[in-house]
């Protein structure tokens, strides 16, 4: 357990392919807990479903080794770690309305993504222990998210919504790694109630009306598909409860919000 004045370990590096694929291979030769990997950029940076995440210099990327309460709920942390975000980039764009969570990894700012988590649990060889990697678009410029800006919401970097210019990564990192371990804390002393609270208020798409696309919907998996309804909240294990026309709910643990209804 990770106490209020810990002094995590962290190791920077100029380029990585990846921060989550180095501080995983130092879990499996026994980094501990809390154990931070800092990259100025990533070469072959990896987001959720498979996807590449581009990760140009003025970009935030760094991976820190959590443990859920338990093997089953590695989801968990990527909830801790998306509120951890939100709450940061409140707290540097304090004049900024629209900052919060969207399901199940991102973090928005004026609806269009700012950040996303990629958790990835080591099992039993990394002792139970979850890699948490966070990328977030600090001072990335206009011209290395152009091929991102499909979809309901297009990339876009702190610097870019902002009118007093670039931000210093320094100091914006330690807010958002303060910002976490604190609800790291509160999550292993007080379980994921407290966090689904935080979760839920940071969300703008609560009580809206959203489509869907269930993960494997493309592959036609069976079962899958495209559903719409409103946003009511969190499930346990970190899934998102949707109501249908009829006052149906049902719990999604997989997939994409493709479009919302403002
Ligand atoms: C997503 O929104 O798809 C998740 C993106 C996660 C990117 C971060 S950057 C630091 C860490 N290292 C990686 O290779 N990926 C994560």
């Amino acid at each position: 357990m990770i106490s209020e004045n810990f002094e995590p370990e962290i190791h920077t590096f100029d380029v990585l392919e990846s921060t989550n694929s180095q501080l995983r291979k130092m879990a499996l030769e026994g980094a501990k807990e809390g154990t931070i990997v800092i990259a100025h950029s990533q070469s072959m940076g990896r987001g959720s479903h498979n996807k590449s995440w581009h990760s140009p210099y003025g970009g935030l990327y760094f991976s820190v080794l959590l443990l859920p309460l338990s093997p089953k709920r590695a989801t968990d942390l990527t909830i801790v770690a998306g509120v951890a975000l939100a709450q940061a980039v409140k707290q540097i764009m304090p004049k900024s309305a629209d900052i919060g969570v969207k399901w199940p990894n991102d973090c928005l700012l004026n609806w269009k993504k700012v950040g996303g988590i990629l958790c990835e649990n080591l099992g039993a060889r990394g002792r139970g222990l979850c890699v948490v990697g966070i990328g977030l678009n600090v001072n990335v410029p206009n011209s290395d998210l152009e091929s991102f800006q499909d979809g309901p919401f297009p990339a876009t970097s702190m610097m870019l919504e902002s009118s007093g210019g670039s931000y210093e990564m320094e100091s914006v990192r330690e807010i958002l790694v303060t910002k976490l371990f604190t609800l790291y804390r509160l999550y292993h002393e007080e379980g994921m109630e407290p966090v689904r609270y935080l979760w839920e208020k940071n969300c703008p798409l609560m009580n809206k009306r959203v489509e869907l696309r269930e993960s494997g919907w493309e592959r036609g998996g069976e079962s899958l598909g495209v559903h719409s309804g409103v946003v009511v909240g969190l499930g346990d294990g970190g899934s998102l409860v949707l109501e249908d026309v009829r006052g149906g709910r049902r719990e999604f643990f997989s997939g994409v919000i493709s479009c919302y209804w403002p």
